[in-house]
């Protein structure tokens, strides 16, 4: 319709014409395209099939406060993902934040709500039509423009099509994106068992080692020493006492050792003290003039009280060996269903996108610390800039949604 009111006006053609245009559209959308796929197919169609000349595809970010255009008509497709705009600014930030479309035919520069924005070379058109990309629920998603480079009166039947298209479109999109968020977490899933396991096989070599070197070992000369003296008791018991001495020194050091592999599991001093108080004691053996612990009591199951510990340990590790901080602060507290843990040093902080690969080293540091974090079903975040410090915050939910 768009193209037939605008260019060949014969009525007879518009309904055709629309229904092709609602026909290639749907097309494009149920191919299974990305985000990015679905924007690009659509601005391009958009432009052919509506005699326009360019069209552009801006979609909502994630945070729903920015348009980001994601598809446009070449030579502006080169543009996809680099130009941002604030929802509230310019026309499409207007089209946005008020869900209505925008019919400008002329003098766009005279429009309060126009800005210009020099990449897409505004002043190369003329006529805009811009609408808002809305989903049935009711779902802003993105906003489509057209433009064309002759003066254009676009009418209301022409902006209805246009919103119908870009209704189907936000749908789609609503689609992909829940897809792609689908398939992150299948994968984030994924790669979260693999790090259970490894993190398993890393724990039992532990204890194996522990066990072979020092628990067997001190029990193989336990018992030799128990046969010496066995065969001594007799005949000479000053020697056989003294192969037992020996042999009560092995018994108790293999308990030590026993205790020490064993702690590697659940620290015991969680057992004695509990969680806040096994905090405070760690936050104090911190060799820094200026620690300041603040705790409460929680009631956390065992192993996510053996996880919270985990993570302080290791972030109070990171202030010692990387900080170089004057002053450190641990807090446990409860607020809205979840225990928070936070550690915040005034050091010399770091830049968390250096430390955030997607695939760091298993068990280690900071990786691991959101791995505990995760399987809690609760989250860790850093919060650091260089020369200012570091806040690592730990929420675990008390709910049993794990
Ligand atoms: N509190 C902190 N202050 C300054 N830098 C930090 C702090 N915590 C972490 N970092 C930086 O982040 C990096 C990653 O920390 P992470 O704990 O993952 O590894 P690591 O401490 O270097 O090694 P590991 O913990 O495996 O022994 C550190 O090397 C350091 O550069
Ligand atoms: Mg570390």
């Amino acid at each position: 319709m768009i193209r037939s009111r605008l260019g060949l006006a014969d009525p007879e053609s518009d309904a055709d014409s629309d229904a092709q245009l609602l026909h290639r559209v749907i097309e494009i959308l149920s191919a299974g395209r990305d985000l990015d796929g679905i924007a690009q197919g659509v601005a391009d169609l958009i432009t052919e099939t509506t005699s326009t000349d360019v069209c552009f595809v801006h979609l909502l970010d994630p945070a729903g406060d920015r348009l980001r255009l994601r598809g446009a008509t070449a030579p502006f497709d080169q543009l996809a993902r680099r130009i941002e705009l604030p929802v509230g600014e310019g026309v499409s930030g207007w089209v946005a934040a008020h869900g209505a479309p925008v019919v400008i035919t002329d003098n766009k520069r005279a429009d309060p709500r126009y800005r210009y924005i020099p990449e897409l070379r505004g002043e190369e058109f003329i006529s805009m039509a811009s609408v808002p990309m809305i989903t049935r629920p009711g779902d802003l998603v993105g906003v489509l423009n057209v433009h064309t480079r002759e003066r254009r009166e676009f009418t209301e039947a022409d902006v209805e099509l246009l919103g119908s298209v870009a209704g189907l479109m936000a749908g789609a999109i609503e689609n992909a994106s829940l897809h792609s968020r689908l398939a992150e977490r299948e994968e984030a899933r994924e790669r979260f068992a693999e790090r259970i396991v490894l993190l398993q096989e890393t724990e039992r070599r532990r204890l194996a080692g522990e066990i072979h070197d020092g628990i067997s070992q001190r029990i193989v000369s336990l018992s030799f020493h128990l046969s010496a003296a066995a065969d001594a008791v007799v005949s000479d018991p000053a020697g056989a006492a003294e192969q037992i001495a020996r042999a009560q020194e092995l018994a108790a050091g293999a308990l030590e050792e026993t205790r020490h592999a064993i702690a590697g599991l659940r620290p015991p001093v969680l057992d004695d003290l509990g969680l806040a108080a096994s905090l405070e004691s760690l936050a104090r053996s911190v060799p820094l003039p200026n620690v300041r612990v603040d705790t409460v009591t929680t009631s956390l199951p065992e192993h996510a009280e053996t996880a919270v510990y985990r993570i302080a340990q290791e972030a109070l590790q990171n202030v010692m060996k990387h900080a170089g901080a004057a002053h450190v602060q641990l807090r446990l507290s409860v607020a809205a269903g979840a225990v928070l843990l936070e550690i915040s040093d005034d050091g010399v902080g770091f830049d968390p996108a250096t430390t955030t690969r997607r695939a760091g080293p298993v068990g280690h540091g900071l990786p691991g610390m959101r791995q505990r974090a995760e399987l809690l079903g609760g989250q860790l975040t850093t919060d650091s800039t260089p020369g200012r410090g570091t806040v690592v915050r730990l929420r675990v939910p008390l709910t049993q949604e794990r």
